[in-house]
């Protein structure tokens, strides 16, 4: 069967609008109707007038895919496509944090479940962090959760001094600085381009700092040629596709030899399980409507910072 036309014919058929994060496999990055990072797939999501949103990426994302358009069915390819980040954070033991500290805003990266967003202040992704954390008053008392890394690199650009959680992915915690600046030997001229999820001494080596969207434009931007990239590889594919004269170089993660670059949650989908989901309507996301009333808040007020 030629998977590609039938998936083709199928979202004609039913209204459906495939999504994409740039961690996705490059053959889902390519049949995609629109691809973009957390932020844009958010925004996305909750303009679309399809009916259904099939959403290529991890589950918080088709969480909040849902929360935004709770009218339309939101199908995910894999529904143990999770997120190590996401879980480092269980909405228990967010809450106790939250009751031990009172007097603070919570702002929370969307890596995160619904029920951790319902107790959220402000939802903020990569891309808008820096921006939403700035709009507070300087003396603000911030707690953020539940990524440390991004946390604490945005504590260092703005002078803030957030509360943080101790959260970390483990794809990007697993980069090395070392093993960069060695392949910066052999490629001297190459500038590092790293997400704010990975830890201080990799940030430190970066020639900048971004979201995958902001990394992407930083790229086609710049008069350099070679690029050495801290995140998760699947970004290469369409780094390679929008500027084919250019040489992206995967960063290496620092026990060689395993494919550690790679989210094996956002590699869970794979083309034969999105023709599936189309076919079958199945697996579909849910939230606990209860839930979903209080974490849209939260996810409205970062769209309304984000304009
Ligand atoms: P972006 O906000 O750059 O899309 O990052 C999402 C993510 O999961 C990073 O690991
Ligand atoms: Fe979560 Fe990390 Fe995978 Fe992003 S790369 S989805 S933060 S586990």
């Amino acid at each position: 069967m030629d998977l590609i036309a039938e998936i083709n014919r199928l979202r004609r058929e039913k209204n459906a609008v495939i999504m994409a994060h740039y961690y996705q496999r490059s053959e889902i990055q390519d049949i995609a109707d629109y691809i973009g990072d957390s932020l844009a797939l958010a925004q996305y999501a909750a303009k679309t007038d399809a009916d259904i949103i099939v959403m290529c990426g991890v589950h918080f994302m088709g969480e909040t895919a849902k929360i935004l358009s709770p009218g339309k069915k939101v199908l995910v390819p894999d529904a143990e496509a999770g997120c190590s980040l996401a879980d480092s954070c269980p909405a228990d033991e967010f809450a106790k944090f939250i009751g031990q500290h009172p007097g603070h805003t919570v702002i929370s990266y969307v890596n995160t479940t619904a029920a951790v967003k319902a107790l959220t202040d402000v939802v903020v992704t990569s891309t808008n962090a820096r921006k939403i954390v700035e709009s507070f008053p300087a003396d603000e008392k911030i707690i953020f959760g539940p990524d440390y890394n991004l946390g604490n690199y945005i504590n260092g650009v703005t002078g803030r001094n957030m509360l943080l959680w101790h959260g970390g992915c483990h794809v990007h915690e697993r980069f090395s600085a070392e093993q960069i600046l060695k392949l910066k030997q052999e490629h001297p001229e190459a500038l590092v381009l790293a997400h704010p999820e990975c830890k201080k001494p990799v940030l430190l080596v970066a020639d900048f700092v971004g979201s995958t969207a902001a990394i992407l434009k930083y790229a086609g931007e710049s008069d350099c040629q070679t690029f050495i990239v801290a995140t998760e590889s699947g970004i290469l594919h369409q780094m390679q596709l929008q500027y084919p004269n250019k040489t992206f170089i995967a960063a290496p993660p620092s026990d060689m030899g395993c494919a550690c670059n790679e989210c094996d949650f956002m590699r869970l989908n794979t083309i034969e399980k999105l023709y599936a989901c189309l076919r079958d309507e199945t697996p579909e996301v849910l939230v606990d409507p209860a839930v979903a009333e209080r974490a849209v808040k939260p996810i409205l007020r970062m769209l309304e910072l984000s304009k």
